[in-house]
Parts: structure tokens; C-alpha cells; sequence
């Protein structure tokens, strides 16, 4: 098991219990590279079904990874699965999950009051000393750490990237409170399950996202203006741009919900800026359910 013995401050502890809260696209995804690099994981969700769900993606990524990394050695890919799952445990209370953590990231749905909430409920049962982290893609951390006043020293963001397994990046966000030996420990943790970390400061979309989500949002906005197809944007930025996948495509991966509840964010704090002001084709999409890939439909049909 990886543990840091760096020199903390008394009130900080070293890393190897892990609790996720959300279990879904993001969750999920973090949940198997921190079991991957030997921590003990707790993943939570609201429901035995969505958590099944989860413990099954897990299994089938790491099958992915295994057979990649350990081409020609069977056994070894077998254990690499099987250890990983050893490492991981589900709950349905976040409180519980919290009790012994020493890192909690929550990844659930892009809600601040939802966040708060459960920030609330974790500093209840959460130790002292414990890194509390957000996996947020658009909200400010200082504004989440808000809720839990006396954790604002071990708070910060911790912005991982989809598909988790696969992308090399972590931005690791600071806030004007938290503590360098907290920082450090989560630029730390975020190296020791193999990633690149990116410090960041606190402003909206940190860095990626800040260009990333604009730029999804103005191919849809191509697209409902009729300049072009879905089809004929993803190709032309896969070709000419170099990017692995077409913005279109992209805003399906990422899922639709997400990406609204994004630019709704922003537009409500910045109504003057034209790059965050929403698009009614994907409000549309969303309240049909057509969330993108995790539900199979979106602007395209997925497997
Ligand atoms: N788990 C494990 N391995 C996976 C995987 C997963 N979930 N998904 C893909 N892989 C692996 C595959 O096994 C494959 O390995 P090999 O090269 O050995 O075959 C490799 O990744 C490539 O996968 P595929 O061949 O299936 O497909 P691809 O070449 O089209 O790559 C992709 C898929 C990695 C997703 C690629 O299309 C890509 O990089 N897309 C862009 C993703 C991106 O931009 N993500 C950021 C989104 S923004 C965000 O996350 C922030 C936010 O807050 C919104
Ligand atoms: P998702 O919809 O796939 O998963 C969210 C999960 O949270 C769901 O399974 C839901 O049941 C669960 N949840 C909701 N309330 C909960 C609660 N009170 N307790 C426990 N679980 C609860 O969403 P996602 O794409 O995984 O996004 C999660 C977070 O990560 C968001 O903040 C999002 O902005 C961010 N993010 C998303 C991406 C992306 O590409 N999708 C990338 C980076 C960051």
C-alpha cells in the first residue's frame, strides 16, 4: 500500500483510505485508479443498483487495461484485476464511508446545493485532519468549502478527466485557505495514481474546461444554426484540428446534462458573456432524457 510520509502539518494525515462519493461516469473512474495504485477505496452512491452499475464498469475497464498493459502475461493481468477489486468497497451512506477516510472526492451531480449538502453530512462523521476534494468541473471550491467552514484548510479540487483510466491529467485546485502541506498532499495523490497534476487557481472552468466547454457549446450552436452536421463538425475538427474526438461527439461523452448544468452555471453568474449563454438544442436534449452516451442517445446512438 503507497503511503506518504512527507512532513505535514499535525493536523494532516497520510493517504491510504479513499472514499468517492458518486459513482457514475467520474466516480467511478477515480474510484479504480485509486484501488489501481493500492488504496483502500470506498465508493458511495445512492443505490444498490447505480452502485452494482459501477463495481461492473470498474471490472470492465480494468479487463481493458489489464489485457493493454499485460499483453503477454496472463496471470499477472488476472491479478491486477482481481487486487484492484480487493481494494474497493461500496456504500450507500456518505457519513459512514467518511468515519476513517483520510481523502474524500466527491463526484456527484454538478449541483452546488446538492455539494453542500453532502459536505455537511461528511464533516459530521469525516476525522479531522481528513482532505476533502471535489471532482467539480465548473463550480468555484471556495464557494463549495463555504458549507464546511473549519475543513476550509484541508479543502481543495482535485479535477479529474473522462474516461479517468485513460486521461493523464488532474487539475489540482487551490483556494486562498487551504494549507500548502494540504495542497501538496493532493498534488501528491493525484502522482501517485500515475497522473500529470496541473496547480490551478480557483476561476471558473479552472483551465480545460474554462476552453473546452465554450468551445462544445459553439459546435452546438453550429449545429442548431444549420451550418453544419453533427457528423461534418466532428470530422472536421477529428481531421483538421488534430482532436480525437469532434465536439459534438465530445458533449455526448461527457454527457449533455453536464455540460448544461455547466453553462447554466456560468450564465447565471456572467449573463453578459455571449460564449456562456445557453443553446436551446441542448436544453432540448436534456429534458427528452438524451443524455449522451450513459444513456445510449444523445445527439448520436451509442452501444
Ligand atoms: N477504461 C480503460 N481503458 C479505456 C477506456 C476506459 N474507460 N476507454 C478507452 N480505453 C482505452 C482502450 O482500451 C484503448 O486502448 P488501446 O489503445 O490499447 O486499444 C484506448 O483507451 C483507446 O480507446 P478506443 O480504441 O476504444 O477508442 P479511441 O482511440 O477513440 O479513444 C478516447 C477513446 C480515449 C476516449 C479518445 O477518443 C479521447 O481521448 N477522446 C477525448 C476525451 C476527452 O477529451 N476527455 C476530456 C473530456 S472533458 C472532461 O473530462 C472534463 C469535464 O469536467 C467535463
Ligand atoms: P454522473 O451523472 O455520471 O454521476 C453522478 C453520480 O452521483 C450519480 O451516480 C448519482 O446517483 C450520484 N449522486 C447524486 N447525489 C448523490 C448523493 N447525495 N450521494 C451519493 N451519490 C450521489 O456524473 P459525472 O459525469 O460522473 O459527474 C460527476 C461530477 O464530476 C460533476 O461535478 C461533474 O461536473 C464532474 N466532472 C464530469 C466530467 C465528465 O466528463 N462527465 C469530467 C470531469 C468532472
Amino acid at each position: 500500500l503507497r503511503q506518504f510520509s512527507l512532513q505535514y502539518t499535525m493536523s494532516s494525515r497520510s493517504i491510504s483510505k479513499v472514499t468517492v462519493i458518486g459513482a457514475g461516469l467520474m466516480g467511478s473512474g477515480i474510484a479504480q485508479v485509486s484501488a489501481q495504485s493500492g488504496y483502500q477505496v470506498t465508493l458511495v452512491d445512492l443505490n444498490e443498483q447505480l452502485l452494482g452499475k459501477a463495481v461492473q464498469s470498474i471490472q470492465t475497464s480494468l479487463e481493458r487495461v489489464a489485457k493493454k498493459q499485460l499483453k503477454d502475461r496472463p496471470e499477472e493481468a488476472k491479478q491486477l484485476v482481481s487486487k484492484t477489486m480487493a481494494n474497493l468497497a461500496t456504500s450507500q451512506s456518505a457519513a459512514d464511508a467518511a468515519k476513517s477516510a483520510d481523502l474524500v472526492v466527491e463526484a456527484v451531480v454538478e449541483n452546488l446545493e446538492l455539494k453542500r449538502s453532502l459536505y455537511r453530512q461528511l464533516d459530521s462523521t469525516a476525522p479531522a485532519g481528513c482532505l476533502f476534494a471535489s471532482n467539480t468541473s465548473s463550480l468555484g471550491i471556495a464557494e463549495l468549502a463555504e458549507a464546511v467552514p473549519n475543513r476550509k484548510p484541508t479543502f481543495g479540487g482535485l479535477h479529474f478527466f473522462n474516461p479517468v483510466p485513460v486521461m493523464r491529467l488532474v487539475e489540482v485546485v487551490r483556494t486562498p485557505d487551504i494549507t500548502e502541506a494540504a495542497f501538496n498532499q493532493l498534488l501528491e495523490f493525484s502522482r501517485s495514481l500515475g497522473k500529470s497534476a496541473v496547480p490551478c487557481k480557483d476561476t471558473p472552468g479552472f483551465i480545460v474546461n474554462r476552453l473546452l466547454v465554450p468551445y462544445l457549446t459553439e459546435a452546438v450552436r453550429m449545429l442548431e444554426r444549420g451550418d453544419a452536421t453533427a457528423e461534418d463538425i466532428d470530422t472536421a475538427m477529428r481531421l483538421g484540428a488534430g482532436h480525437p474526438m469532434g465536439p459534438i461527439e465530445l458533449a455526448d461523452y461527457v454527457g449533455l446534462d453536464t455540460t448544461k448544468f455547466i453553462m447554466d452555471g456560468w450564465h447565471a453568474k456572467f449573463p453578459n458573456v455571449e460564449l456562456f449563454k445557453p443553446s436551446d438544442m441542448l436544453n432540448k436534449l436534456v429534458e427528452e432524457g438524451r443524455l449522451g452516451r450513459k444513456t445510449g442517445l444523445g445527439f448520436y446512438k451509442w452501444d
